[in-house]
């Protein structure tokens, strides 16, 4: 364990109690009415079955049996127990000899340098220290082979503001002062999680970086990569946003999904 690491225990079991009840608390990108587009990136890898794909920060293993039905070997890692544990249970027993479980933190993969053709890192890319998003984006891309992908998925904070735009005007079309639509929006909008100047949300005890889009040019160009291309995750306006009723004529909302070159 490295000290960055041991720096932040705290994360690591909060993200472990986050195991017991994850699915209803995180927006799913895997559901069948999520426009999803690394599907298809994942589609597109010439001979998986002769290749090694890392799921960095697999949490509860949603992706894993994907992997395994594509690639001849699959590296699921995360630095939470709680969450490794149950990403352990989804794998039927003839699969297990293809798969290596690793529970450490996603910057400590130097004695993977050079064995990954595939890394995925799906809402995983979270720490809020930018130092650290660093370190692990520096530390995939030597972890890569030449010509290996970065697949991943990233939670979007230019989104938050978006649903803010539409609740704020909602507000405003059904009468409310601006004020009030302000603070309507805000409430509905839970704004109280959320640093927007610095992209980071709050939430029992989870400490998660968001990303605004101009970031990945810049992060991933510093961590070495040559390219990085994003699209979106696109969420239907379901449950899981406040006045998804009202909204159903607008655009979706989303998460940055970006593909990442060596
Ligand atoms: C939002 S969950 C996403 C889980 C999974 N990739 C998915 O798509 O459902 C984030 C996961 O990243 C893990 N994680 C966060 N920071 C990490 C780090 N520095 N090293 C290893 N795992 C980390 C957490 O424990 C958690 O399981």
């Amino acid at each position: 364990m490295s000290t960055f690491s041991r720096k932040t225990p705290d994360q690591q079991r909060s993200w472990s109690r986050a195991a017991a009840r994850y699915d209803e608390v995180f927006l799913d990108p895997y559901g069948p009415k999520v426009r999803n587009p690394q599907w298809e990136a994942l589609d597109a890898v010439a001979d998986a079955g002769s290749k090694t794909v890392a799921d960095l920060g697999c949490g509860t293993g949603p992706l894993i049996n994907t992997l395994l039905g594509r690639f001849g070997r699959v590296v699921a890692l995360d630095f939470a127990p709680g969450m490794l544990a149950k990403a352990r249970e989804r794998v039927a027993p003839e699969d297990r000899p293809r798969v290596t479980f690793l529970q450490r933190s996603m910057e400590d993969i130097d004695d993977l340098a050079g064995t990954l053709d595939v890394a995925i890192a799906n809402n995983s890319l979270v720490m809020p220290d930018v130092r650290r998003i660093h370190r692990v984006l520096t530390s995939i891309r030597a972890a890569l082979r030449p010509g290996g992908v970065f697949l991943g998925i990233a939670p979007s904070m230019d989104a938050i503001q978006y649903h803010t735009m539409l609740l704020y005007e909602q507000a405003l079309d059904q009468g409310l002062e601006p004020a009030d639509a302000e603070r309507f929006a805000a409430l509905h909008g839970e704004h109280r999680y959320y640093d927007f100047a610095f992209g980071r949300f709050r939430f029992q005890g989870l400490r998660q970086k968001f990303w605004q889009p101009f970031e990945f040019e810049h992060r991933f160009k510093k961590a070495g990569f040559r390219s990085v291309a994003l699209d979106r995750v696109l969420y239907p306006w379901d449950e899981n946003f406040a006045g998804a009723l009202e909204l159903a004529g607008e655009a979706p909302s989303w998460d940055w999904s970006f593909r990442a070159e060596v």
